[in-house]
């Protein structure tokens, strides 16, 4: 049962029942349609409310039962608002709480509709690339206005019940009740049983509504130019223009199978079909495979970090905007101060944009303490290690906090390349060892990559991942391996991007081909950002590690050249004092030139296509790799990865969804292509197994 029926007097109540958000699941669709059915059958009932059980109305579709058969079975949701509009006696929904996507075509398919204050309202399908599909873009015009439902058909944001029930005109809601709800739906519903007694045939139906607009030929010129530039890649938001404007120009019946077609074309899209999983990703990320939900969790308080760096202080604002109080550890006064300055500077930034109140920033900043002394953190309950990426150093701070930190707290490392096993031995607590690898700026970056150590506890886990939904991370768990999931990747896609230098590329050619693709910055930017020296001081480790792992010579020579990037102003490209503009640099083509003429290389012309092939399956392949070796628990983390912390395009869904797009036999032949050009490295190009797998079983990776 996931809907309850009682009655209270003459009115029946139907509450629906699916936790956590009352998802309008096929029992509970089946529920509803019988309730309405029992009520109408009953000659003592007069009137029907719908309500919701918990803290929501209806989240709208269960997203468990997402491309299930479940989840167009019938009575799918379109036939369940024709059983409501069909009812002869009338419908309340009493809507609490939240009121979402399909619980609000629901709602709008009642007869009357009475609401608590503060409900979140959406219709929020645009965000998985979608319009609503049942009903919404024909009736909610039509109890808005034009111009407020397609706001919030377009943007998909929530809109508090009470605002909409200000808008001028609105029949959305016939009552805000700030009393309690379920009460006054039941008397008010009561009142209308007996008010249509009589004349069932004239319950109010939203369908029925008019809408108009006075000047509706420019305001929907101007929707569909407001929409291109904000959602360039995405289909669903123009289209949602298109639907309101139907539901006005068009007879509602019309309007609802224009809605429709225009729902399961969208559904077909890649650009939708990247949207939903990216949804699903980030849901599945949370989750671990072997550490069930209902694992026990450490308290955490109190958090200390130690190193007031870069990251150090990024990390810091993460949990103060939390409103966690954090202590900063440093060896040295003068670090702890300029540490200090810099997350002030940021909040400042912030404030003067107008994106944080005055007060909120003296709030945050009362939450946060200095010290110079161990003694001062050792009650904290999570402590994170921000210092220099060296051994030694890792090893120092370690063994103290061992020594001086409370039993129970967790010690987190965010080390970006050392071994996380090795860190937690210098310990004697290895199973509250772990890694938390922010990635740079700490407090913008959304990507958390949770590095589980072979001792890391359950609880340690689950205890990390909820501190990240806190602190709004998107938090993916990598097992113990060089560079995690992200870096062990990019190392791959770099190496292609210098072997493209080689063969005839420029770092401007590259850059824009990545970027067309979608990518928000091309491999060469991004090192010029990043600072070249970091990936210099990798491969020369990886020169004595691996020695027959081959290396475009060109980003060592441009380092040698003293050209490090942005911090340099000169990098693969130059820059101008104060400006972040990468300007194209004759020396470093020339550079490049010569490197090819060392090699006896002639350059030849390379189009966008191989160049983006060759650098988003150099992550593809690294990806099946790590799926195969269980450092990612599944392939759709290693797209939450990507999106998340490398800025791989969004409608494109990751790598792995990419690849599967282009379907994995097609990748494997383009693969082979590449293992055939004799500048390039053949056994980089030798599909990984999980891949080879896949492509000859016909499957995918998502
Ligand atoms: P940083 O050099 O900006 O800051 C390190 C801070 O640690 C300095 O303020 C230093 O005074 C302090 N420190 C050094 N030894 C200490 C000790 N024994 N006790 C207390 N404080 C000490 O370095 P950054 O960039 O913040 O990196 C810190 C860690 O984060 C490294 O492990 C790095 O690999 C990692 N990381 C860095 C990223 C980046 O983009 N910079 C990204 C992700 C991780």
């Amino acid at each position: 049962m996931s809907a309850k029926y009682e009655t209270q007097g003459t009115v029946a109540v139907i509450t629906l029942d699916n936790p956590p958000v009352n998802g309008l699941g096929h029992a509970t669709r089946v529920a509803v349609a019988e309730g309405v059915e029992k009520a109408n059958g009953d000659p003592a009932i007069t009137a029907i409310v719908i309500t919701g059980g918990g803290k929501a109305f209806s989240g709208g579709a269960d997203i468990r039962e997402f491309g299930s058969p479940k989840a167009i079975a019938e009575p799918n949701l379109l036939s369940l608002i024709k059983v409501l509009e069909a009812s002869r006696k009338p419908i309340v929904a009493a809507i609490n709480g939240v009121c979402m996507g399909g619980g609000l075509e629901l709602a709008l398919g009642c007869h009357f509709r009475v609401a608590s204050p503060g409900v979140a309202v959406a219709l929020p399908e645009v965000k998985i690339g979608l319009i609503p599909g049942a009903g919404g873009t024909q009736r909610l015009p039509r109890v808005l206005g034009v111009e407020t439902a397609l706001n919030v058909i377009v943007s998909g944001e929530p809109v508090k019940s009470e605002l909409l029930a200000a808008v001028p005109g609105q029949k959305l809601f016939d009552q805000i009740i700030a009393t309690d709800l379920l009460s006054a739906a039941v008397a008010f519903a009561a009142v209308k049983g007996s008010e249509y007694a009589s004349k069932p045939e004239t319950l109010p139906l939203v369908r029925n509504l008019k809408v108009s607009h006075p000047n509706p030929d420019a305001y929907f010129g101007f929707a569909r130019n407001m929409v291109k530039g904000m959602a360039k890649n995405f289909p669903a938001p123009a289209k949602c223009v298109d639907a309101v404007e139907v539901a006005l120009k068009r007879k509602f019946d019309d309007g609802m199978v224009y809605e429709r077609e225009t729902f399961m074309a969208l559904m077909l899209t890649p650009e939708c079909k990247a949207l939903r999983h990216a949804f699903l990703g980030e849901r599945a990320a949370s989750k671990i495979p072997d550490v069930p939900e209902d694992t026990p969790q450490r308290k955490i308080e109190k958090v200390a970090v130690i190193g007031a760096g870069t990251m150090g202080g990024g990390i810091s604002m993460n949990f103060l905007n939390a409103g966690i109080p954090v202590t900063i550890l440093e060896t040295r006064q003068e670090a702890l101060d300029r540490g200090v300055a810099t997350i002030r500077k940021n909040y400042e930034a912030q404030v003067k944009k107008g994106k944080l109140k005055a007060d909120k920033y003296e709030q945050r900043m009362a939450l946060l303490g200095t010290t110079l002394n161990y003694a001062d953190i050792a009650q904290a309950d999570l402590v994170i290690e921000a210092v220099f990426e060296e051994m030694g150093v890792k090893e120092a701070v370690f063994k103290t906090l061992d020594e001086v930190m409370k039993p129970g707290a967790i010690l987190a490392s965010n080390t970006s390349t050392l071994d996380v096993d090795k860190i937690a031995s210098f310990t004697q607590r290895p199973q509250d060892v772990v890694g938390l690898h922010f990635f740079s700026p700490a407090n913008v970056m959304k990507l958390l990559e949770v590095v589980r150590g072979k001792a890391t506890a359950k609880d340690v886990l689950a205890t990390v991942m909820a501190i990240a939904k806190k602190i709004k991370k998107t938090a993916v768990v990598s097992g113990v391996c060089d560079g995690f999931i992200g870096n062990r990747m990019i190392e791959q896609y770099s190496r292609q991007a210098g072997f493209l230098l080689e063969e005839g590329c420029t770092p401007e050619q590259v850059d824009k081909a990545v970027e067309k693709f979608g990518f928000a910055m091309g491999p060469f930017r991004m090192g010029d950002l990043a600072g070249n020296d970091i990936g210099w001081a990798i491969r020369k480790r990886r020169y004595v590690e691996k020695p027959g792992m081959r290396y475009s010579k060109t980003a060592d020579l441009l380092c040698e050249m003293g050209r490090y990037g942005q911090k340099t102003q000169a990098g693969w490209y130059d820059y101008v004092a104060g400006k972040r503009d990468a300007i194209p640099s004759p020396v470093v083509v020339r550079m490049i030139e010569d490197h090819r003429k060392t090699l006896g290389v002639t350059p030849r012309k390379i189009g966008d296509d191989e160049i983006v092939h060759r650098l988003v399956y150099a992550l593809v392949n690294e990806g099946a790799k790590i799926v195969e070796e269980g450092i990612a628990s599944k392939a759709s983390d290693i797209d939450m990865v990507y999106l998340t912390g490398y800025g791989f395009p969004l409608h494109r869904g990751g790598p792995m969804c990419y690849a599967d797009t282009q379907g994995l036999f097609n990748v494997v032949q383009t693969m082979k292509k590449f293992a055939a050009n004799p500048l390039d490295d053949v056994s980089f190009w030798q599909p990984a197994p999980l891949l080879a797998r896949l492509a000859a079983e016909g499957k995918s990776f998502t």
